[in-house]
C-alpha cells in the first residue's frame, strides 16, 4: 500500500517536471480554455483598440486570422517584446512567455486554432480612454495639451518643444502618469519634462521651430524684461533650459511625468511608494513631440494623465541619474575637454553637446560610454531605465558594493530603439551609501547597424532620433526615508 502511494506520487512529480503540456493528439488546446487567457494577459494591453500594436487580439475572432503570425512571432520570442537576457536579474514586469505557454500556443495553431467549448475567458478591464493604469482606472486628474496639433501626410516634422503652464504650484505625490499620445500613427515619441524659463523670457506666439509653424505656447523673449540671446536660442532646442541648477532640482526634474515611447504605458510606484511632482519649483511643463508621417493628414492631442497617492505612509521613489555624479548631485569627474558650453554651428541641426556623451566617431561599432551613480545613503534599487537611439547597442547595469562585490542588475544585449522599458527589480534590492551603479552602453555608428543614417559621421548629443543620447538612471527610495516637500494633497 505504501510503495503505491510513493509510486503514484513519483510518477505526478515527473510529469509536473517534464513541463510538457499534457495534451494529447486528439485533444488539443482551445482558444477559450488554454490560449485566449494567456493572450489576455499577455497581449492585450498593446493589442486593444487606440494603442500601440497593429491589430486587436482581445476575442477569438480578433485573433484566429492571426494564428499563424502568432505562433511564429512567440516561438522567435518576438512578442511580447522584452529585452533583459534571462541570465541576470528577474524583473517584476517581465511579460515573457513561459516555455509552457509557448508550447501551448504552439500546439494550438498546430491543432487548426480551434475556439473549443466552453464560454469565452473573462475579459481583462481596460480604461475605455486608452489609459493603461493596471487596475484598469481613469487617471484622477488630466493635463490635456491645449492645441490639436496637425501632421501633414508627407515629408518630415523635426523634433519640438512647446510649453504650456503647471497646474499645480504645490509639490504633490503621485502614485502613476501617463503621457498619451491622442494619435499613436502619427507619435514617434513625446517627452515631457518640468521646466521654469530662462529670465527675459516668457510663453508667447512663435515658430514651433526655426522656419516651423507659428503656433501659441512658444517662448519669446519678454518686452518687459530684455532677454540674453545667448539664452533665448537655447530654449527653443534645449529642455535644460534653466541652465545653472542645483542638484535639488535637476533631482526633481527627473521626476516629471515621463514619457511616451512605444511599448511603455502608465509609470506606476509600487504599493506604498509615490513619486513627486515639484509643482512648487516649476512653472511649465515642456512638451518634446516628435511626429512621423502617415501617408495621410493626422492630426494629434497628447494628454498627461495623473494618478494621486494617498497621503499616509508613502515612501518617494527617487532617480539616480547614471551621469558622473552621486546620488547627491555632487560630480565625480570633470567632464570630457571641449564637451561643455560651445555652440559650433557646424554640427547637425539641433545639437547639443553634452558632458554626457562625447561625440560618437565615424564608423565607430563599439563606442563605449560609461556612466556612474553613487549612493550617499543607505538606498533600496527599484527599477532601471534606459534610453538611447538607433545607434545604441547594448547595456550593462553593475552595481558594486562598498566591499568590491559586484553584481549585474541587468544586461540588455540587443537594444532596440523602437522599445524602451523600465525594468523593475522583481524583488527591490538594499544597497548600502558607498554603492554604486555603472551603467556599460556601447554604440554602432557603423555601416553594420542597419538603422544607422549616417555611418560616416560624428554623432552629438540630442533628442534627434538621428543623433543619440545616454538617459540612464535608476530609481531608488531613501532608506530613512529622505525628504519629501509635498505638504497637502
Ligand atoms: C508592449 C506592447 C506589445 C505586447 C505586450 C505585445 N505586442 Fe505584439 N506587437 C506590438 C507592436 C507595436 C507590433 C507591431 C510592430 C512590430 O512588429 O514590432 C506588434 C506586432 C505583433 C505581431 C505581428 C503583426 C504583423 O503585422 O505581422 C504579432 C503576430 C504579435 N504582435 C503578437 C503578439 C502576441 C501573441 C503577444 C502576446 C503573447 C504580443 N504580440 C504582445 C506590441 C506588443
Amino acid at each position: 500500500m505504501l510503495r503505491a502511494t510513493i509510486g503514484t506520487a513519483l510518477v505526478v512529480a515527473i510529469l509536473r517536471l517534464g513541463g510538457t503540456p499534457a495534451f494529447a493528439a486528439d485533444n488539443p488546446p482551445t482558444y477559450n480554455h488554454d490560449v485566449g487567457p494567456i493572450l489576455n494577459n499577455k497581449c492585450a494591453n498593446c493589442h486593444r483598440p487606440n494603442q500601440v500594436a497593429p491589430m486587436t487580439l482581445l476575442t477569438f475572432k480578433d485573433v484566429r486570422p492571426w494564428a499563424k503570425a502568432i505562433k511564429a512571432k512567440v516561438a522567435a520570442h518576438e512578442m511580447p517584446p522584452w529585452f533583459a537576457d534571462p541570465q541576470f536579474g528577474k524583473f517584476a514586469n517581465d511579460p515573457s512567455l513561459s516555455d509552457h505557454e509557448i508550447a501551448t500556443i504552439v500546439r494550438w495553431v498546430d491543432a487548426g486554432a480551434p475556439e473549443g467549448a466552453g464560454p469565452a475567458p473573462a475579459e481583462t478591464r481596460f480604461s475605455k480612454g486608452g489609459w493603461s493604469h493596471p487596475s484598469g482606472r481613469d487617471p484622477d486628474y488630466v493635463i490635456e495639451f491645449p492645441i490639436d496639433w496637425q501632421i501633414p501626410a508627407e515629408g518630415e516634422t523635426p523634433n519640438f518643444n512647446l510649453y504650456t503652464p503647471m497646474p499645480f504650484s504645490d509639490a504633490r505625490l503621485v502614485e502613476a502618469t501617463q503621457v498619451r499620445p491622442g494619435n499613436y500613427r502619427a507619435t514617434h515619441h513625446i517627452t515631457t519634462g518640468l521646466v521654469n524659463l530662462p529670465p527675459g523670457m516668457k510663453l508667447g506666439t512663435g515658430p514651433a521651430w526655426p522656419g516651423g509653424p507659428v503656433v501659441d505656447y512658444v517662448p519669446v523673449p519678454d518686452a518687459a524684461a530684455p532677454a540674453d540671446p545667448a539664452k533665448t536660442q537655447g530654449a527653443d532646442r534645449n529642455r535644460t533650459v534653466g541652465e545653472a541648477e542645483d542638484a535639488d532640482v535637476s533631482r526633481a526634474r527627473a521626476s516629471g511625468f515621463g514619457p511616451y515611447i512605444p511599448g511603455v504605458g502608465a509609470d506606476v510606484a509600487r504599493a506604498g511608494q509615490a513619486r513627486e511632482i515639484r509643482g512648487d519649483l516649476f512653472k511649465y511643463i515642456v512638451w518634446n513631440l516628435h511626429y512621423q508621417a502617415t501617408g495621410e493628414p493626422e492630426t494629434a492631442r497628447p494628454a498627461i494623465g495623473i494618478w494621486w497617492a494617498p497621503k499616509q505612509e508613502t515612501k518617494v521613489v527617487r532617480s539616480l541619474s547614471l551621469r558622473e555624479s552621486t546620488s547627491e548631485g555632487r560630480q565625480l569627474v570633470a567632464p570630457p575637454p571641449g564637451s561643455v558650453g560651445k555652440d559650433d554651428t557646424t554640427k547637425q541641426v539641433g545639437q547639443g553637446l553634452n558632458p554626457l556623451l562625447d561625440p560618437i566617431p565615424p564608423n565607430d561599432a563599439n563606442w563605449t560610454v560609461t556612466g556612474v551613480g553613487a549612493f550617499q545613503n543607505d538606498a533600496t534599487i527599484q527599477s532601471l531605465f534606459l534610453h538611447m537611439h538607433v545607434r545604441g547597442k547594448d547595456v550593462t547595469f553593475l552595481l558594486t558594493y562598498p566591499d568590491g562585490r559586484e553584481e549585474i542588475l541587468l544586461r540588455v544585449p540587443n537594444y532596440k530603439f523602437d522599445w524602451q522599458f523600465e525594468y523593475q527589480l522583481a524583488q527591490p534590492l538594499k544597497v548600502p551609501a558607498g554603492s554604486t551603479v555603472k551603467a556599460i552602453a556601447r554604440y554602432d555608428n557603423s555601416r553594420a547597424n542597419k538603422l544607422n543614417p549616417a555611418p560616416s559621421k560624428q554623432v552629438y548629443w540630442s533628442e534627434q532620433s538621428w543623433d543619440d543620447m545616454f538617459l540612464i538612471s535608476v530609481k531608488y527610495t531613501q532608506d530613512d526615508g529622505g525628504q519629501i516637500a509635498t505638504g497637502n494633497q
